[in-house]
C-alpha cells in the first residue's frame, strides 16, 4: 500500500487474526482519513451548538460550517443552487423523502415506475410502497447476461406511462456502470422525471449533477470518507418548491399557528429537526481529501484494482465471477462465488486471513433472484486499496476450499 495514503488512514494500519487488515468492503462504507476525524473533532471542540437557531456566536459559527458544506457539495457535483442541496441522513433517508413527497403526491393509478432489478433495496422498496399506495405499476429494466441494461431494455420500457425512473449509476453488487444519462434522456423524452441512486458512483467517479440533467440525485457521506449519519439529497428547484415536506417539526417551519403551518423556504422545508453539523464538518473534510486527491485518480486507481482481481481471480480454480469483465463499464466492485461453499462461510475463512469481505444478499434480493443465487461474495475497492491487498485476497481464497475439506482443486 501506498505508505503516503495509508498514513491517513489509521484503521487500515491495525493487525486483525494475526494479519494485516485489508478491507475490501468500502462499497458498504469507507474508512476515514485523519483530517476527516480532526475537523469533526474541531466542530465538537470549539464550534459545537445547535445551528440556524441561536443569534450568539457560537451558534452563528456552526451554521456556517453546516452551510459552507451546502456550498461545497454543490460545488463538487455541479449543481446550480445551494437551495437545491438537502442534508439527510443517508441515501435511503433521501430516497423515502422523494418517495414520500414526490411519489405519494404525483403519481397516480396506472401510472408506471420504472426502476432496474439491480437496485438496492433502498431504492427499490419505498418505490412498492408509492406503487401499493396509489395503484402504480412497478417496472423493471433487466439485465442481459453480461450484467447490463440493453438499449433496447431502456426503449421498451420506459413509455408514455411512464412517469417516474429510478436507477442507480453503479450496482453496489456487479459494479456495472449503467448508461444512466441514456435513461434520463429517455425519462424526460416521455415527460417522467429520472432520480440517480449515486451512492456507489459520486464517491468513485466524477459526476456532474447539471450534466446529467438528473432530476434527483442521492447520495451517502459515510462512502465517500465522511461519518455515518449526513447524506445529501440533490433535486431540482421547481421539482423541490412543488413537493410538501415530508419530516414536519421544528426548524421547517415558517409560521406555526395552533390549526395551520407554513413552511420555510428550500431547503429548510426538507431539513426538519435538529441537523447533524458534525457529519457535515467531516462530509466537507472528506470532499477536500477527495478533490485534492482528484477524482479522477481515484477512478483509475479502481479500475486498475478490478482489472487486476478479475485476472487474478480468474486464475483460481472453483471461482464464479459475476457480471460484465469489461471494465470499462465496471466500477471497483466484484461480486463471486466459490463453488461449494457458502458466502458467509468464505468471508469467514477469509477474515481469518486479516481479509474484509461482504457476503449476503447486499440488500439486493431481487438481483439475488434474478441471478438464480442465494447470496455473493463482495469485494469492492477504494483509494487507499493496492495490487497487494488482492494478492492476499487471492491467496486466501485459493485456500477456502481446503478448508472445507474440498481439496483446493
Ligand atoms: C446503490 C446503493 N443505494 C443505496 C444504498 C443505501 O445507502 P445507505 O445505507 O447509506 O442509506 C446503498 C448502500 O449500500 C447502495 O449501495
Amino acid at each position: 500500500m501506498d505508505k503516503k495514503i495509508r498514513n491517513d488512514f489509521p484503521t487500515l494500519d491495525q493487525m486483525v487474526n494475526g494479519c494485516r487488515l485489508v478491507y475490501l468492503d468500502s462499497a458498504a462504507t469507507t474508512q476515514k482519513p485523519l483530517s476527516v476525524m480532526k475537523e469533526i473533532e474541531d466542530y465538537y471542540r470549539s464550534s459545537n451548538a445547535n445551528p440556524h437557531r441561536g443569534a450568539y456566536s457560537l451558534s452563528m459559527q456552526a451554521t456556517q460550517i453546516y452551510e459552507n458544506t451546502r456550498t461545497i457539495i454543490k460545488e463538487f457535483i455541479g449543481a446550480g443552487k445551494e437551495k437545491e442541496i438537502v442534508f439527510t441522513k443517508n441515501t435511503t433517508e433521501a430516497l423515502n423523502l422523494i418517495a414520500y413527497s414526490y411519489g405519494m403526491n404525483f403519481i397516480n393509478k396506472g401510472d408506471e415506475i420504472v426502476i432496474s432489478i439491480a437496485e438496492h433495496h433502498s431504492n427499490l422498496v419505498p418505490w412498492q410502497q408509492v406503487a401499493k399506495a396509489k395503484g402504480a405499476v412497478l417496472k423493471y429494466l433487466y439485465l442481459d447476461e453480461e450484467g447490463l441494461i440493453a438499449k433496447e431494455e431502456i426503449e421498451n420500457k420506459i413509455t408514455a406511462k411512464t412517469k417516474l425512473v429510478s436507477v442507480t449509476q453503479v450496482s453496489n453488487v456487479l459494479g456495472t456502470i449503467n448508461p444512466v444519462k441514456e435513461i434520463i434522456e429517455k425519462a424526460h423524452s416521455v415527460g417522467a422525471i429520472a432520480i440517480i441512486d449515486a451512492a456507489q458512483s459520486i464517491p468513485h467517479q466524477r459526476v456532474n449533477v447539471s450534466e446529467l440533467d438528473a432530476d434527483f440525485i442521492v447520495f451517502s457521506g459515510h462512502k465517500m470518507l465522511a461519518p455515518m449519519g449526513i447524506g445529501v439529497l440533490y433535486g431540482k428547484e421547481a421539482l423541490l418548491e412543488k413537493m410538501p415536506p415530508f419530516l414536519f417539526g421544528g426548524d421547517m417551519i415558517e409560521y406555526v399557528t395552533e390549526q395551520d403551518t407554513t413552511y420555510a423556504e428550500l431547503p429548510y422545508k426538507f431539513e426538519g429537526g435538529t441537523q447533524n453539523v458534525g457529519g457535515a464538518a467531516g462530509l466537507s473534510a472528506a470532499v477536500k481529501y477527495l478533490q485534492e486527491f482528484g477524482m479522477d485518480k481515484v477512478q483509475a486507481i479502481e479500475k486498475d484494482l478490478v482489472c487486476y482481481a478479475i485476472d487474478k481471480l480468474s486464475e483460481i480454480p472453483h471461482i464464479i465471477l459475476y457480471g460484465t469483465k469489461d471494465v470499462e463499464k465496471k466500477a471497483g466492485v466484484l461480486s463471486f462465488n466459490v463453488e461449494d461453499v457458502h458466502p458467509h462461510d468464505v468471508a469467514t475463512i477469509l477474515d481469518s486471513y486479516g481479509v474484509a469481505i461482504r457476503a449476503g444478499h447486499h440488500c439486493a434480493e431481487p438481483l439475488m433472484r434474478y441471478m438464480k443465487v442465494n447470496a455473493t461474495c463482495r469485494a469492492s475497492f477504494y483509494l487507499y486499496n493496492t495490487k497487494e491487498d488482492i494478492d492476499i485476497l487471492a491467496e486466501a481464497l485459493a485456500d477456502t476450499r481446503r478448508w472445507l475439506g474440498y481439496g483446493s482443486k
